[in-house]
Formats: C-alpha cells, structure tokens, sequence
C-alpha cells in the first residue's frame, strides 16, 4: 500500500489487520475455491498470488486472479512474471482456462499484465479508492489459456 500496492485495503492497516485478513481465507482454502500462492527465495517470501475458482455450475472454466504481490524490495526482477507463470500453471491443473482480473489504471501491475499478454477488457471509473482518498479507475483483463491446453494435459 505504501507503495503503490492497490489490492484492497487501505491505510492505517496494521500486522494484526493482515493476519485477520489472511485467516478470513482459511474456509475457501481448506475447500479448494482459493489458491494461495508463495514465492520464495533463499527461505524468504518474497511474492505471492490468489486463485480463485469461480463456483457457480456454468462457470467452472473460469477463475479470478487476486492479491498479486511482490514484495517492494524484491521487484523488476522477474518475480511477478514467475508468480503469473506459476498461477496459469496452477489454473490448468484446476481445469480453469479463463483467467479475469481487475488492477488499478495506470499502475505497475498493469504493465506487468500487458507484458505477459493479457487482454484489456474495460475500464471502470471511480472504481476503487486510493490512499489519498480519491476514487481511481480500474481496468479489468482477461486471458483465455485455451481450452485445448486442458484438454491435452488430461
Ligand atoms: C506489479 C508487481 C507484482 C510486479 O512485480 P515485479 O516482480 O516487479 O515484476 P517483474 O520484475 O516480473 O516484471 C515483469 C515485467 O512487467 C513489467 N513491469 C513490471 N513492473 C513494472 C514497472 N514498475 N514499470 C514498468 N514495467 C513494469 C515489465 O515489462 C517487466 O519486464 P522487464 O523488467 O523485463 O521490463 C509489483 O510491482 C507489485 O507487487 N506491485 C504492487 C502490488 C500490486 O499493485 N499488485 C497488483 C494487484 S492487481
């Protein structure tokens, strides 16, 4: 957050807020509707990212891709590109193809999804606020992985 981070949460947001947060997801993760994924380097977390598998029947090919994060000293060197490579690795082997995710406009991580080939759907404004207090725009991609790529793992 106090550094550019835009995923959800805004300041004052302490240790004891995080860990509250983290425990929220312990029902989803024990039953398999979120991935929670960490990358480590020499023992030390340096990023992590969310899966999450759509639920509802007509859905089941589609997931959401949430709380991507590097940590602020570990960045521009390769970690977010190995954390997405690793959640399409992840999205295949739960049979997920369509992968969506909103970012705020303009922000780092727009440019990492636009590297990594990801398509821009739309834009929504004032969608999210901002820790000064603004409403800021958001934009939502997607990317289709194929249905085949599944269909030739199986
Ligand atoms: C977005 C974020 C995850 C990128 O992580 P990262 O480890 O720095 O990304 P990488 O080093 O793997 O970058 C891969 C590519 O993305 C693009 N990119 C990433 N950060 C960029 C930046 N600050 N400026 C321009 N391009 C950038 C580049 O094309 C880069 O390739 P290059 O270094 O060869 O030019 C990281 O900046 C972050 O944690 N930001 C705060 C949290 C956040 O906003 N998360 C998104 C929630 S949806």
């Amino acid at each position: 957050m106090d550094t550019g981070a835009s995923v959800g949460f805004l300041p004052p947001f302490t240790a004891v807020d995080a860990e509250r947060w983290w425990r929220t997801l312990t029902a989803d993760v024990s039953a398999g509707r979120v991935l929670v994924l960490l990358l480590r380097v020499e023992g030390r977390a340096v990023g992590t990212a969310q899966l999450r598998l759509a639920q509802l029947p007509n859905a089941r090919h589609r997931a959401e891709v949430a709380k991507v994060l590097v940590h602020s000293s570990a960045r521009r060197q390769g970690y977010g590109r190995a954390l997405m490579d690793a959640v399409e690795t992840a999205a295949r082997n739960a049979g997920r193809h369509l992968l969506l995710l909103d970012t705020l406009s303009g922000s780092d991580a727009e440019r990492l999804y636009a590297r990594l080939g990801w398509t821009r759907a739309a834009e929504i404004p004032g969608y999210a606020a901002v820790p000064n207090g603004r409403l800021a725009a958001t934009t939502i991609y997607y990317k289709d992985l194929g249905s085949d790529s599944l269909r030739r793992k199986a």
